[in-house]
């Protein structure tokens, strides 16, 4: 059919001949259809359904702020820190805006682990959502980088010897390490070249591939059509007369207006963060990013931001060998690089918590508890519960934060490497799944 041929809007008011106009030369109307209007979802969504749209609206923060803060920030190893206090003492509402971006990024990583505890919990990550997984651990991977590369920006302590302990890390590969370290600094330690290239890559680079990867995700979600808290695909029950699933409801009004509401609620707690508690008792920002960054002077206790520090905690749990950290490395890489396996370990009956067997849930419990106190341990010094008495048997003048990080590390893994095993054999005491939704 002939663009101008289309059947002209109606029901939209007075902007009945504009949108008419437009829709005949773009798609619009079916953009609206396919995604907001007669989108189906499923009706039972709860709670856990609120971190989708609410990482998408941290995104939208992070880029808008972002750009603000862009228009004085200079990326000079002279000039940075004394931008980024300018910004705080002298531009109008720069100190709103550099407040909102640096807590923004921490409230990102709240809503994308709480956006991934969800799929975890309702088997989102399986057949046929895999490659939304996978776009998700992508975008995960981005997000840790462009947090990464804008922690080196206001030029601290922390900022400059955090770029430091994770640029070495890549310096433990084997044969390619210090090359490949020097290639990333620009030079052969943390400097003007770095910070020059993180800049780029923080402010220009990532924000699209997050924001192109975001579109695949979605894109690939939209296709498959959306899981819910019962793990059953509402697209096999359809309605004989109109084709639509008997459970589903379309996206626009309805989860328009619920994720409105979460928005709301997410803007009172996010704003309460801002102007009452922006540092988040040294959490968002910490004390030694207050202090020029200093090449001569290690802080005593470099650790990285909440959010990384579980992994941390991993990286230093390994013991090194052959004098190399390069097993730690490793262990921290493949805990993140194992998440893209995850459909494919899975081979329990059901998708959902709500029916899944005993062992599963256990190892679930077990996975958060121990991601929840490997991040605290990754905060703290190894010191912090001190050291086992000498002469105990084995690890005798080891601290204890470094065994329980240890055996936190297994249990984390476990929760993956076993999960062939443990689903296969939770299969006899699964709960059957509904026919339909339950609400
Ligand atoms: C910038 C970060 C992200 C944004 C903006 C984003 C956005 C969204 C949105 C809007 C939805 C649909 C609404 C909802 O189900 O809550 C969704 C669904 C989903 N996302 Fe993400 N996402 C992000 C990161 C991730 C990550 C890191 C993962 C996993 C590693 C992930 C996995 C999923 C899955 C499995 C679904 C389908 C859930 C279901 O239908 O039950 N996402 N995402």
């Amino acid at each position: 059919m002939a663009a101008t041929e289309k059947t002209p809007v109606t029901g939209a008011g007075p902007f009945n001949g504009v949108l008419t106009w437009v829709d005949q030369r773009f798609p619009l109307m079916a953009l609206w259809k396919d995604h907001l209007s007669e989108y189906y979802a499923p009706k039972n969504f709860n709670f856990w359904y609120y971190f989708g749209s609410l990482a998408l609206l941290v995104l939208v923060i992070q880029i808008v702020s972002g750009i603000f803060l862009t228009m004085n920030y200079k990326p000079d190893a002279h000039d940075a820190f004394a931008s980024v206090e300018y910004i705080m003492r002298d531009v109008p509402g720069g100190w709103l805006i550099r407040y909102i971006h640096s807590t923004g990024a921490s409230f990102f990583f709240i809503t994308v682990y709480l956006h991934m505890v969800r799929g975890l919990m309702y088997g989102s990550y399986r057949r046929p959502r895999e490659l939304l997984w996978i776009f998700g651990v992508v975008i995960y991977l981005a997000l840790m980088a462009e947090a990464f590369f804008g922690y080196l920006l206001p030029w601290g302590q922390m900022s400059f010897w955090g770029a430091q302990v994770i640029v070495n890390l890549f310096g433990t590969i084997p044969f390619i390490g210090e090359p490949l370290a020097i290639w990333i600094r620009g030079d052969y330690n943390v400097s003007d070249a770095t910070l020059n290239r993180f800049f780029a890559l923080h402010v220009a680079a990532l924000p699209m591939v997050l924001l192109g990867l975001v579109a695949a995700h979605i894109m690939a979600l939209h296709e498959v059509g959306s899981n819910n808290p019962d793990g059953i695909e509402i697209k096999k029950n359809l309605d004989p007369r109109t084709g639509t699933p008997l459970d589903g409801i379309p996206f626009h009004p309805y989860y328009t207006v619920k994720d409105l509401m979460g928005t709301a609620v997410f803007l009172i707690v996010f704003s309460a963060v801002v102007f009452f508690a922006p540092e988040m008792g040294g959490y968002f920002l910490e004390a030694n990013n207050f202090i020029p960054a200093d090449p001569l002077k290690t802080p005593l206790h470099i650790a990285p931001v909440w959010y990384f520090t579980p992994f941390y905690a991993m990286l230093r749990a390994v013991p090194p060998m052959f004098n190399s950290q390069f097993p730690g490395v490793l262990v921290m890489g493949c805990a993140v690089l194992i998440l893209f396996a995850l459909p494919w370990l899975d081979r329990g009956g059901v998708k959902s918590i709500r029916y899944r067997g005993p062992r599963w849930k256990m190892a679930f419990a077990a996975l958060v508890v121990a991601f929840l106190i490997l991040g605290y341990l990754g905060v703290e010094p190894t010191t912090v519960w001190g050291a086992f008495p000498e002469g105990f048997p084995l690890v005798g003048g080891d601290y204890i934060a470094t065994w329980v990080a240890r055996l936190l590390t297994l249990v984390y893994f476990f929760f993956f490497l076993g999960m062939p095993w443990y689903t296969a054999r939770d299969r006899a005491q699964e709960k059957p799944e509904p026919q339909r939704v339950t609400w």
